[in-house]
């Protein structure tokens, strides 16, 4: 069967999921089949697949956030509207390593399980998942990857994205995803645990220290607008994805991890909290009501989340004001590993992304 009409759906913070978009239009335009790249910007696409069209493609390429699909993307697909008799495919770049001549590949989680059920239960015929392990970017957990190997690993999965381009535009199936199930099924409590709370955790870690001069880049190019700036300096909200665009596009390299301050309050909550008295009686207490060591453990983890968010929120506020004092912002900078001149940022892809992206 023969595809009419190509449409790329794309969500992408440093630039890697784009890239490997952009080949598989590469390899539709060797073809000649008409195609077209679609940026997921602020919940807003500038196009949506005309319902008319027989025999159309649909792709998603999004990155892997926390053994799972970029939240962005998967409310897209939660949205997205449903046409008859259509195909789609499903792209996840997730995070790959290189150590020696040995590729390393990331996990997926439910990144692609759960975009492929929604779009099942769609109605749409899902004929291809993979996922492409192109180098991580997630520079508040580690050290950006050397340009030298990003680009080896860029050349690498080229050719692994648009040998998977050439099979679907041939009309066959490739479930490349499906090989790793079980080891994405095992980390399923860690997606749910990312996706409910971790990842708004992650949003308050980022500040800026005194080499931001308010230039407002970080605010304008966010993708999900989750940056404001308060008292010239951005400020991050929980809608924050950590896509980790910010950071790395940073002209004054200003944007940091506050790797101690978020470690305190986490040590604060999550140890101390639950040995204080009232804590230990609120167990008690529930415990009498269920009678079920389990259910009272996992009620009492989630209302020790849910109750940490408002409180992170206020300690946030505060590190975002303090910023303004030369001993806090010292002490950042000494304490946030991001600073660290080692550290480097991630920047391959973002540079790729910038050559054929205005945003
Ligand atoms: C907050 C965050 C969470 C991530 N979680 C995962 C993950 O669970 N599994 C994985 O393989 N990669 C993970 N990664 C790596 C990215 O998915 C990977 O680098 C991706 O290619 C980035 O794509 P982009 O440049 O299009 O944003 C994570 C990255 C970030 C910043
Ligand atoms: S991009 Fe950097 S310098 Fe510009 S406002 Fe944001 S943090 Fe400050
Ligand atoms: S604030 Fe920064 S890390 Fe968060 S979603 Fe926006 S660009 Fe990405």
């Amino acid at each position: 069967m023969g595809y009419n009409k190509i449409f790329l759906y794309y969500f992408s913070g440093t630039g890697n999921s784009r890239a490997a978009a952009n080949w598989f239009q590469e390899v539709a335009s060797e073809r000649q089949i008409p195609c077209k790249l679609i940026q997921l910007y602020r919940d807003k696409v500038d196009e949506l697949p005309d319902q008319n069209i027989e025999n159309q493609l649909i792709g998603f390429f999004f990155p892997t956030h926390g053994f799972n699909a970029a939240p962005a993307m998967l409310s897209f697909i939660w949205k997205f509207p449903q046409i008859k008799n259509t195909s789609v495919f499903i792209v996840n770049t997730r995070a790959g390593m290189k150590i020696s001549k040995l590729f390393l590949p990331g996990l997926s989680g439910l990144a692609q399980i759960l975009p492929a059920i929604l779009l099942k239960f769609k109605g749409f015929r899902v004929v291809g998942m993979q996922p492409l392990d192109l180098p991580s970017n997630w520079i508040s957990l580690h050290p950006g990857i050397k340009e030298t190997v990003v680009q080896s690993m860029f050349e690498h999965y080229k050719v692994i994205l648009k040998s998977f381009a050439s099979r679907i535009l041939e009309g066959k199936t490739k479930y490349k995803a499906l090989i790793s199930l079980p080891i994405d099924l095992f980390v399923v409590p860690i997606s749910f645990g990312y996706y409910f709370f971790g990842r708004f955790f992650l949003a308050k870690m980022f500040i800026s220290t005194s080499s931001c001069d308010a230039c407002g880049i970080c605010e304008n190019q966010c993708p999900v607008g989750a940056i404001k700036m308060k008292s010239d300096r951005p400020f991050w909200k929980y809608t924050c994805e950590s896509c980790m665009k910010c950071m790395n596009n940073c002209p004054k390299k200003a944007i940091q991890t506050a790797h101690l301050y978020s470690f305190i309050w986490w040590i604060l909550l999550w140890i101390l909290l639950p040995t204080m008295g009232i804590w230990i009686a609120f167990e008690n207490e529930l415990f009498h009501l269920i009678n079920n060591d389990f259910l009272t453990e996992n009620i009492l983890t989630i209302a020790l989340f849910t109750i940490s968010l408002p409180i992170i929120a206020l300690a946030y506020r505060f590190l975002h004001f303090a910023t303004q004092w030369k001993w806090m912002d010292v002490l950042n900078k000494y304490t946030s590993l991001t600073s660290f001149k080692f550290w480097r940022r991630y920047s391959f892809g973002l540079k790729r992304f910038r050559k054929v992206n205005h945003h």
